[in-house]
């Protein structure tokens, strides 16, 4: 499925949250094989990620779309075509009544390929992630850098 609420929860071990309806097909496969992965897509793949975010599993068969591989784990598929992949393990479950699941999850391992790489981080402007807004329903692309993070707030600082 497609996910736009997806949350980083955890530094070590690293952990990350998913919020899921509870009515889609891709909760089943979490729960039953308690694990699941997310992988972060690149604009040139919008039409796909838009498709696989409108039709449900349970109507349609989806798992041809992109090209899968696997890591440790045997029931996390991740995308190949992906420039980010991570494989999680289902640690908890956060039910939260009002019709979705939040599933936290381990990143038990990352896969990316050199070339997204600059001096040993991964790097954003190579990446070229596609990014949402949720109330404008739009997709869009990352712009430049534009700062240093924990680092340009302090500029505030030295003026006080
Ligand atoms: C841009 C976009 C973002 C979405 N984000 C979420 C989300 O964060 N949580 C969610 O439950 N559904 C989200 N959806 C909807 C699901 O991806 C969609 O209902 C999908 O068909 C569910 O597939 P499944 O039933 O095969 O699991 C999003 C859809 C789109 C197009």
């Amino acid at each position: 499925m497609t996910i736009a609420w997806c949350s980083v929860v955890e530094r070590q071990p690293p952990m990350l949250s998913v919020s899921c309806a509870d009515t889609h097909h891709t909760n089943i496969g979490i729960k039953k094989h308690q694990a699941f992965s997310v992988n972060i897509p690149s604009e040139d793949m919008v039409e796909r990620v838009d498709y696989i975010g409108m039709y449900s599993g349970k109507k349609v068969d989806k798992s041809q779309v992109f090209e899968i591989f696997y890591g440790d784990l045997e029931n996390a598929p991740m995308i190949e075509e992906a420039p980010v992949n991570m494989e999680c393990k289902l640690i908890n479950t956060v039910v939260t009544g009002k019709g979705h699941e939040i599933f936290i999850g381990e990143v038990i391992a990352a896969y990316a390929e050199e070339i997204y790489f600059t001096d040993g981080t991964l790097d954003i402007t190579k990446i070229k992630p596609l990014a949402y807004s949720t109330g404008q329903q739009k997709y869009l692309t990352t712009g430049d850098i534009i700062a240093s993070a924990w680092s340009v707030g302090k500029n505030l600082v030295k003026k006080r």
